[in-house]
C-alpha cells in the first residue's frame, strides 16, 4: 500500500488556537466541523493541553534536575523581570541546570540563563553534552559520540541506510527475526521485547499498520532522546523504515516533545532529506517497499508519552490514558495495528539488524541484551550521557563515570527513572544496571536519567515538587489518582502533626497505587515514599517524629 502523509487535528488545533485563542461559540463550531469531530470534543481537546496558551516570554525549566541546581532564583528572577513565562517540567538540558527557551524558543543555561531572565540578551547556543562510551562498543551513541551526524550527508559517511539497503532485498521474516535474536528489550520504561511487539503488529490481520517514534521523553533528568534526535536523526528514521519493513507498515509518525524545538526542526529536516534522497516515500531504494514519516509536535502534557495517550493526542482527542487490552500491536491508531517504539529503542535497529542481532546479543547480561545511554544531570563532577552495557554496576556509573557529586559534595541519594522511578540512597547503588536484577530489588531503570542529591538538598522541597509535579500532570482520567494527588498536595500544606501527614499521604499513596490506570499513578508514588523512608527528618524536621 503507497505511504502518505499523515494529518494530524492536533496541528490544525494548534494553528488555530495561536491565532484566535481558545475556541468557542460560532469559531469552535467551524473549526469542529472543519475537523469532522463535535464542537464539545474540540474545546475539550484545546484546553487540555498546556501548550495551546498563548505564546509567552519564556519557558522556565521546574523539572528535577533544575529544581535541584538553581531553577529557584532563575524563576524568582523572571518574576522580578515582571515578563510572563511558563513553567515546563524538563527541556532536556539538565546537563547544564537551570535552563529556559526564550521568547524565540531558543534554549539557555545557567549564565546564560539568568542573564536573559534579568532582562539581558546574551547568548545560548546550544551544544551537545559530553558523550562517552563504557561497553566494548558504541551502540547508541555510534554517531552522537562522535559529534553527531544530523544532515544525510554526515550520516551517510557513518553508513546510514546501508542496512536498510540490504534488508530490503531480503524478507520481513529476516529482519523479525535478527530482533527476536538481539532481544533487545524498550527504552521507554516497561522493557518489553522489542521483536515480540514486533511480531504481535506484524500478525495482527488488517490492511494498514503505523508505526509510530516516541519522542516524547518527559522524565526530568532524561536527555537521550532529546540527544539521538537532534544529533541521530538519520538513525530514527532508519529504525522506522526497517520496523515498518517487517511488519508491514507504510506509515510512519515521530512524535517529538513541544518543549524540543530544536530535536523538532531537526527531524523535519531529516525526513525532507531522506525523502528527496528517495529513502522515504514510495519505491524506497527501487525496492518496491512504500514508507511515509510524518513528524508531530506534541503539545505539552508528561502522560502523552504513555503510548495509548499519545494515541489519543494523535487522533485529536484528549492525551488521557486508555484501558489496555487491547494493546496498541492489536488496536493502536485509528483502530489499526501499531507498533509503538522508544526513539533510543529504534536508533539501536540498524546496528542490531547489520548481523543478524548477533553482536547485539552478545553485549549486556543473560536478561537484558545490548547496552544503555544513562543521562546524567548537572549535579555530578561530569554530566553528560554515558553509554553502558547492561550489567555494570550503578556505583561505577556514579561514582566513577559521573565522578560522584559536584563541588566535592557528598550525595545523599540519586534519583533514577524520573517520577516514576526510585530514590536510591549509596546503600543501594551496588545493583546492575539491568531489567533483571533492578525489578528483583524493587527498582524500575526507567528511561535511565540519573539526578544527583547532595547531602544540603532541601528534601522538604523536593517532595513537594514531586507532588507538584504530580498534580500538574495526572492526565485526570481516573480518580485515585485525579483527586490521590491533589489531596497529597493539601496533606503536606495542611499544617498537621507529622504522624498525621504521614499516615494521610500513605493512605492517599496505597490508593493511587492500587487504584490507579496507568503506571504513572501506580507508581509515581513508589519514590516519594523512598524519599520519605529515607529523609523524613529532613522533611519534616521533626526526628522525635509525632
Ligand atoms: C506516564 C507515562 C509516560 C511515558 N512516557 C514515555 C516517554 O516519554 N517516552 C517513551 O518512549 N515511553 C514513555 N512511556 C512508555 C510508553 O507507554 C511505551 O511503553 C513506550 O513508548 C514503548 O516503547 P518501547 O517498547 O520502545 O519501550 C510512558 C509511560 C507512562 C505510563
Ligand atoms: S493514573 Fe493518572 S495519568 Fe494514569 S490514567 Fe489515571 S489519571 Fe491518568
Ligand atoms: S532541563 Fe530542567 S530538569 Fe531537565
Amino acid at each position: 500500500m503507497a505511504g502518505k502523509a499523515f494529518e494530524p487535528p492536533l496541528a490544525r488545533i494548534r494553528e488555530f488556537v495561536k491565532s484566535h485563542g481558545l475556541p468557542s461559540g460560532h469559531d469552535a463550531g467551524l473549526l469542529a466541523a472543519g475537523l469532522g469531530m463535535p464542537a464539545a470534543r474540540l474545546r475539550g481537546v484545546a484546553s487540555y493541553f498546556a501548550d495551546q496558551l498563548q505564546a509567552p516570554a519564556g519557558e522556565v525549566c521546574a523539572g528535577t534536575s533544575c529544581m535541584l541546581c538553581g531553577g529557584k532564583e532563575l524563576h524568582d528572577a523572571m518574576q522580578r523581570r515582571g515578563a510572563s513565562y511558563r513553567r515546563v517540567y524538563c527541556l532536556g538540558y539538565c546537563d547544564r541546570s537551570p535552563a529556559l527557551l526564550d521568547s524565540t524558543r531558543r534554549p539557555r543555561f545557567r549564565g546564560s540563563a539568568y542573564c536573559f531572565a534579568s532582562g539581558g540578551e546574551g547568548s545560548g547556543d546550544p551544544v551537545l553534552p559530553d558523550i562517552r562510551c563504557h561497553a566494548r562498543m558504541p551502540v547508541v551513541t555510534r554517531r552522537i559520540g562522535r559529534g553527531g551526524a544530523a544532515t544525510l550527508a554526515a550520516a551517510r559517511e557513518s553508513g546510514a541506510y546501508e542496512i536498510l539497503a540490504r534488508a530490503l532485498k531480503g524478507s520481513p521474516a529476516e529482519v523479525l527475526a535478527a530482533m527476536d535474536h538481539a532481544g533487545e528489550r524498550g527504552r521507554g520504561g516497561a522493557g518489553f521485547p522489542t521483536g515480540k511487539k514486533w511480531r504481535s503488529c506484524a500478525e495482527t490481520p488488517a490492511d494498514r499498520r503505523y508505526v509510530i517514534a516516541n519522542g516524547d521523553e518527559g522524565d526530568p533528568g532524561s536527555f537521550i532522546d532529546r540527544v539521538l534526535m537532534e544529533a541521530d536523526p538519520h538513525g530514527v528514521i532508519e529504525g522506522m523504515l526497517l520496523c515498518g519493513y517487517a511488519v508491514g507498515a507504510a506509515e510512519g509518525i515521530v512524535f517529538v516533545r513541544s518543549e524540543y524545538p530544536q530535536a523538532l526542526a531537526v527531524m523535519q529536516a531529516a525526513v525532507a532529506e531522506a525523502r528527496n534522497a528517495g529513502c522515504i516515500g514510495t519505491n524506497i531504494l527501487g525496492s518496491g517497499f512504500d514508507f511515509e514519516i510524518t513528524v508531530i509536535q506534541g503539545m505539552g502534557s508528561y502522560v502523552c508519552g504513555e503510548e495509548t495517550a499519545l494515541i489519543n493526542a494523535l487522533e485529536g482527542k484528549r492525551g488521557e490514558v486508555r484501558i489496555r487490552p487491547p494493546y496498541p500491536t492489536e488496536e493502536g491508531l485509528h483502530g489499526c495495528p501499531t507498533v509503538i517504539n522508544n526513539v533510543e529503542t529504534l536508533v539501536n535497529v540498524p546496528f542490531i539488524v547489520a548481523d543478524g542481532g548477533e553482536s547485539y546479543a552478545a553485549l549486556g547480561s543473560p536478561g537484558s541484551k545490548g547496552t544503555k545511554a544513562l543521562s546524567l544531570n548537572r549535579g555530578f563532577v561530569r554530566p553528560g550521557i554515558v553509554e553502558v552495557e547492561f550489567g555494570t554496576s550503578l556505583r561505577q556509573v556514579i561514582e566513577d563515570f559521573g565522578g560522584g557529586g559536584r563541588d566535592g559534595k557528598p550525595l545523599a541519594a540519586v534519583l533514577l527513572g524520573g517520577p516514576m522511578g526510585n530514590v536510591l540512597t549509596p546503600a543501594e547503588w551496588d545493583v546492575p544496571v539491568c531489567y533483571e536484577a533492578m525489578r528483583a530489588r524493587g527498582i524500575e531503570l526507567g528511561h535511565g536519567g540519573l539526578v544527583a542529591v547532595p547531602e544540603d538538598a532541601d528534601f522538604r522541597a523536593l517532595l513537594e515538587h514531586w507532588i507538584r509535579f504530580m498534580v500538574d500532570e495526572s492526565c485526570g482520567k481516573c480518580v485515585p489518582c485525579r483527586l490521590g494527588s491533589q489531596c497529597a498536595a493539601n496533606a503536606l500544606n495542611a499544617g498537621t502533626s507529622e504522624s498525621t501527614t504521614r499516615a494521610r499521604l500513605d493512605e492517599l499513596f496505597a490508593a493511587m497505587e492500587q487504584g490507579s490506570l496507568c503506571a504513572f499513578g501506580r507508581s509515581i508514588p513508589r519514590p516519594m515514599r523512598q524519599l520519605v523512608a529515607n529523609f523524613r527528618d529532613r522533611i519534616f524536621g521533626n526526628p522525635a517524629g509525632s
